[in-house]
């Protein structure tokens, strides 16, 4: 038998055909939070959270492209949409910075920055102190102007590149930066 776990709890896969997509799996079930964009890992509007368990370190939350990954892959896996995310009484923190910074607008493209960004909020080692997530936009900057890639993070250690795979057309993406930004640890 071929399970799953979504948003705590488990769902079976078997006779799932191959070639259905995470995606599709998961809106055929009524979690319609994450959308069909592109349906060609373009976008991040179809972003879900994968958890990739450590042995000797916390269990990391990657955000995948549901659009590209065939559902039977995620056997034993386990994943959280956006409508996993927070309580039903209370906002998950993403969701709440989203919301009051201006983060969402048509929302077509919120589910997928919601578990982008929450991806980033729970990495491990993201405790940046404010002095040096300063040294590391110093070194950004040093290494922006010699040419290289340089990554933005914010006060809280959020590395911007994390939203790199996520497209909005409405926000202008100020409010979605402000509200990655205002996250604590
Ligand atoms: Fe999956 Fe666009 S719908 S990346
Ligand atoms: Fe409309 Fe992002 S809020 S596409």
């Amino acid at each position: 038998m071929t399970t799953i776990k979504v948003n705590g709890k488990d769902a079976g896969l078997d006779g799932v055909p191959v070639h259905t997509t995470v995606l599709d799996w998961l809106r055929d079930r009524g979690l319609t939070g994450a959308k069909e964009g592109c349906a060609e890992g373009e976008c991040g509007a179809c972003s879900v959270l994968v958890a990739r368990p450590g042995i000797d370190t916390p269990t990391q939350w990657t955000a995948i492209n549901a659009c590209l990954l065939p559902a039977a892959s995620l056997d034993g896996q386990e994943i959280i949409t956006s409508e996993g995310l927070g309580k039903s009484t209370a906002l998950h923190p993403v969701q709440q910075e989203m919301a009051v910074r201006g983060g969402s607008q048509c929302g077509f493209c919120t589910p997928g920055f919601v578990c982008s960004m929450a991806a980033e909020y729970y990495r491990p080692d993201r405790t940046a102190t404010t002095a040096e997530a300063d040294r590391t936009a110093d070194a950004d900057r040093t290494a922006a102007a010699d040419g290289a890639c340089a990554h933005e993070h914010g006060p809280n250690g959020f590395d911007l590149h994390a939203l790199s795979g996520n497209l909005c057309r409405c926000t202008g993406y100020r409010p979605i930066r402000d509200a990655a930004y205002a996250l604590g640890e």
